[in-house]
């Protein structure tokens, strides 16, 4: 394809379909601030380059799962705000307040361990209460909010911290009219309205995720917190396509053929023999396996381009490479074989592959391994 093709593998990201994903996504919540989720080296289409050009497109805010995530995002330069979200006992709360982080509180434990860091650097501390409204995972439960909440106020008015946000996340956002929707958006403004009668006055207040941003306006507050769908993704398969939500997939991964051959019928194919030759043909290697994070239940079921035209898995995916049936072709070895991308040449997406193997487009992009280089296109705006 291009100057990368001689690599065994490639994850191509185009930014410029990031950046143009994030203005629609702004587009849809016009009067909300929009944090870019880059957690997880930026669900697989790495983290630097993928904050920066969010940024480059109006992102305000940039948020990470941990602190150390959002660490190296300053110090790879990313200025503006940083939140973090997912913190442990002992977690970097000195490095955070050094780094002027926005740092997630969802219990008492972690009140007090930030608390410690900002009394130790001599320096106010930027803190958000979560709250779980309904999620069940991380976040503080109502019967518990009243006393975070007084706590978080009293460290104020020592000028510890100051409470720049109160938030939370959904349960079922992706499950148009689920009844956890309504029922967790009464509790955020029952906790929100609980934290302002004790004297909280957030900068922020947000819950809405990628399906939030596009499907739910009266999700939106005062900040949007997009992940899957800044990388083209919809959130919402069944509801629409990334085309019907004005979003492009960022992502296309390739690889090489490494060998191109002939095989008679009844030719057993990669470990088990799950696949058998139903009659004299071609086999093509493509030269990426689970190792690479291609998901060993898309065996006999993965899609991709080769040649022009879509082939599947044959048999199984093994560590390191997969077998696809050419049916005589014979594509020349080192051809490319595409297995996903935005779908315009024909390529299957990342929701093919899903739907192939039984999971999310989410994890389809997130796992691609480190050993697949990340070939960065469209780095400036403009191009
Ligand atoms: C707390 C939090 N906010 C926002 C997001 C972004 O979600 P999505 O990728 O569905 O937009 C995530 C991702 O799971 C998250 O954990």
């Amino acid at each position: 394809m291009t100057e990368t093709a001689p690599l065994r593998a490639r994850a191509e990201i185009d930014l410029a379909a990031l950046r143009a994903n994030v203005r629609s996504l702004r587009a849809h919540a016009p009067d909300a601030a929009f944090m870019a989720v880059v957690k997880a080296d930026a669900y697989g289409h790495g983290m630097v380059p993928c904050a920066r050009a969010a940024v480059e497109a109006g992102a305000t805010w940039v948020g990470t799962a941990t602190p150390e995530e959002a660490l190296a995002l300053r110090a790879a330069g990313i200025g503006g705000r940083v939140m973090c979200w997912l913190w442990t006992p002992g977690g970097p709360w000195r490095e955070g307040v050094d780094a002027d982080l926005d740092m997630s509180v969802s219990g008492m434990w972690a009140l007090r361990e930030v608390v410690a860091a900002a009394r130790e650097a001599g320096r106010t501390a930027r803190i958000q209460l979560k709250a779980d409204t309904g999620l069940g995972r991380n976040g503080c439960m109502p019967a518990d909010w009243p006393e975070l909440v007084s706590q978080a106020r009293q460290a104020e008015a020592e000028g510890l911290v100051r409470v720049t946000g109160i938030w939370s996340h959904f349960a079922c956002a992706d499950e148009p009219g689920h009844p956890s929707i309504a029922a967790q958006l009464v509790l955020f403004r029952e906790m929100i309205a609980a934290a302002e009668e004790r004297g909280i006055r957030p900068e922020v207040r947000h819950i809405a995720n990628s399906p939030g941003t596009l499907t739910l306006p009266e999700t939106h507050f005062d900040l949007v917190r997009p992940g899957i769908a800044m990388y083209g993704i919809s959130p919402v398969p069944q509801v629409g396509t990334p085309e019907d939500f004005g979003l492009r997939p960022v992502m296309t991964l390739s690889a090489s053929l490494a060998l191109v051959k002939h095989a008679p019928g009844g030719h057993g194919v990669s470990y088990g023999h799950q696949y058998v030759t139903p009659g004299e043909t071609t086999l093509g290697l493509v030269p990426v396996g689970y190792g690479d994070g291609i998901p060993r239940h898309a065996s006999g079921t993965g899609p991709v381009l080769v040649g022009g035209k879509l082939r599947k898995v044959a048999g199984r995916v093994a560590m390191d490479q997969f077998v696809v049936d050419l049916g005589g072709d014979e594509p020349a070895v080192g051809s490319e074989a595409v297995l996903f991308g935005p779908g315009d040449r024909g390529e299957p997406t990342a929701e093919d592959w899903a739907q192939a193997a039984g999971t999310i487009a989410y994890e389809i992009v997130t796992r691609i391994g480190s050993r697949v280089p990340r070939v960065h296109v469209n780095e400036r705006p403009g191009e």
